[in-house]
């Protein structure tokens, strides 16, 4: 019995960190997805295989004893298998740049727990979101749950922690930039890194939190009219709220202003650090934007909103 399922990698449009507590974000899954494909086995094995590597573990290995980036599959896969005298043959592949704040490890979670889980019996995407979320804790405790659950569901999206999320049903004419740094980060310690900045300024991360609420309501807006202009400058104001509670840098920030110049508004996706940035563009500013990064010989490229989300084949 073999299975598989693709699951999309995202971009935080407004709210990363913040949605950490609870601030209300706006998601948006792309079109650059993670494959996984599932198949048991009879030798009693849990194997995977990744371009990053592979990992051969027999069931029931303690998962505190994994380091691993593949740890959350092997979690999966050992969840799925139970005490059944079988085994599972993961194969990983992903379009998604990885550790740039594209999502790629949460799609690989989802991608992951549809696969694994169906190879065993039909699942409701619930179950699976459940699943995936679990599985993204093995690596990196605190998630908020927004990247897997963009990834599931895909398209356009306001999630909060405590809320969960809401589809956003309008179709804005926008597509993305994003454009690389190739500076590796770590989501567990950038939020670490902005805990310690609401422990030590309190006030200011409160200040900050509200000035978020308002801007992402005020977006929501914005995206229900179509104002694309207005959208960017709402960018280039979440990029302020960034840079003050400490995850951006130079280098993001030289990338940042050419984004800036060139298209409707840029700023930091995901935990910040390095990994990735974006900027907006439609069909009047698209090509350009795509050249003044080109050449200056960054890695970009262009993105659209995926509308699939979790796809099972
Ligand atoms: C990471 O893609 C987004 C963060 O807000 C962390 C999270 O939501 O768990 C930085």
């Amino acid at each position: 019995m073999k299975s598989k399922a693709s699951a999309p990698g995202k971009v935080i449009l407004f709210g990363e960190h913040f949605v950490v507590y609870g601030i209300k974000s706006i998601l948006c899954s792309i079109n650059k997805r993670v494959t996984v494909t599932a198949e048991k086995t009879n030798e009693r094995k849990i194997s995977i295989n990744s371009e990053i590597g592979t990992l051969v573990l027999d069931p029931d290995e303690s998962i505190t004893k994994i380091n691993s980036p593949l740890k959350p599959f092997y979690y999966l896969a050992n969840k799925a298998l139970k005490d059944q005298n079988e085994g599972l043959k993961i194969q990983i592949e992903s379009e998604i740049p990885l550790g740039a704040g594209l999502g790629s490890s949460s799609a690989c979670c989802v991608a992951g727990a549809a696969a694994i889980f169906k190879v065993f019996g039909e699942i409701s995407k619930e179950k699976i979101l459940e699943l995936a979320i679990e599985a993204e804790k093995t690596i990196y405790q605190n998630t908020s749950g927004a990247d897997c659950t963009v990834s599931t569901y895909g398209g356009l999206m306001e999630y909060d922690k405590n809320n969960g999320f809401r589809k956003i049903e309008d179709e804005p004419n926008f597509q993305l930039i994003i454009v690389n740094s190739n500076i590796k980060h770590s989501t567990e310690t950038m939020v670490s890194k902005v805990k310690e900045f609401e422990n030590k300024n309190k006030e200011k991360f409160h200040e900050l939190s509200n000035l978020e609420s308002k801007l992402v309501n005020d977006v929501l807006k914005l995206i229900k009219e179509n104002k694309i202009e207005e959208i960017g400058e709402k960018l280039n104001l979440n990029q302020k709220f960034l840079e003050e509670i400490g995850i951006s840098n130079e280098q993001l920030e030289t990338m940042i202003k050419i984004g800036q110049k060139s298209s409707y508004g840029a700023k930091i996706t995901g935990s910040g650090g390095g990994g990735c940035i974006f900027a907006l563009t439609n069909n009047s500013n698209l090509e350009y934007t795509l050249k003044e990064f080109t050449n200056k010989e960054y890695e970009c490229f262009a993105a659209k909103i995926d509308f699939k989300g979790l796809n099972t084949f």
